[in-house]
């Protein structure tokens, strides 16, 4: 199955996204995830991509859309693959319709309003990425999966999720109407617990 997974930042995208490649069997592709992992070796991309992340703007969308092209013709993703975070913008949503048919397109809604204290509150961790929110880990610094160190990502400051949230808004949310044109979209409420989430969105794939 090929699927994307569109979502406000902080909406549970990644949350979501791990589970749901377990049970379809498809890699999870998240051009965030890419972009941190090139800013930690190092890379020429990391080095464009950190002068963006880094103020909440979105990294261009030649560089962006160039890394997926180039990742999506990779073995694992014959049989379907799990975008979270791509695409961000109507430009990039054209030019993956140039390499590729999405089949579905899951939209997490989350009010705005709610956003904020769940990302400023995430740990994430170092080894394996799992994501964890303050109000849940009982002042563990450790990953429950993995036993890796927790750490808060360089974006999840106030003032750069409030660039990130506006950028949401004026870039990300067209893609709700483009992808309910195509016929494609799924709306789910993202607004419960993470269990009933996965729940809702299973339910509506099949
Ligand atoms: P990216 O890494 O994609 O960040 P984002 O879209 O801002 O989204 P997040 O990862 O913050 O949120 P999420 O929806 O994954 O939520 P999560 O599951 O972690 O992008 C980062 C940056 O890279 C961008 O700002 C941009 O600069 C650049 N970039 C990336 N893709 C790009 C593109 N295509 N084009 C251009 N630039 C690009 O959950 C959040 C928190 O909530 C966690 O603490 C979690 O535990 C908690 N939580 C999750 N679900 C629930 C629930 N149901 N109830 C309660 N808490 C929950
Ligand atoms: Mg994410």
């Amino acid at each position: 199955m090929k699927i994307v997974l569109l979502g406000a930042p902080g909406a549970g995208k990644g949350t979501q996204a791990v589970r749901l490649a377990e049970k379809y069997s498809v890699p999870h592709i998240s051009t965030g995830d890419i972009f941190r992992s090139n800013i930690k070796g190092g890379t020429p991309i990391g080095l464009v991509a950190k002068s963006y992340i880094d103020k909440g703007q979105l990294v261009p969308d030649e560089v962006t859309v160039q890394i997926v092209k180039e990742r999506l013709e990779q073995d694992d993703c014959k049989n379907g693959y799990l975008l979270d975070g791509f695409p961000r913008t109507v430009a990039q949503a054209k030019a993956l319709d140039e390499f590729s048919e999405v089949e579905k397109v899951v939209n997490i809604d989350v009010p705005l309003s709610k956003l904020m204290r769940r990302i400023t509150g995430r740990r994430v961790c170092s080894k394996c990425g799992e994501s964890y929110h303050v109000d849940y880990l009982n002042g563990s610094l450790s990953c429950g999966k993995c036993e890796g160190e927790l750490i808060q990502r360089a974006d999840d400051n106030e003032e750069t999720v409030s660039s990130r949230l506006d950028v949401y808004t004026a870039q990300t949310a067209p893609l709700v109407e483009y992808y309910g044109e195509k016929g494609v979209l799924v709306n789910v409420d993202g607004d419960g617990n993470i269990e009933d989430v996965f729940n809702s969105i299973t339910a509506q794939l099949g």
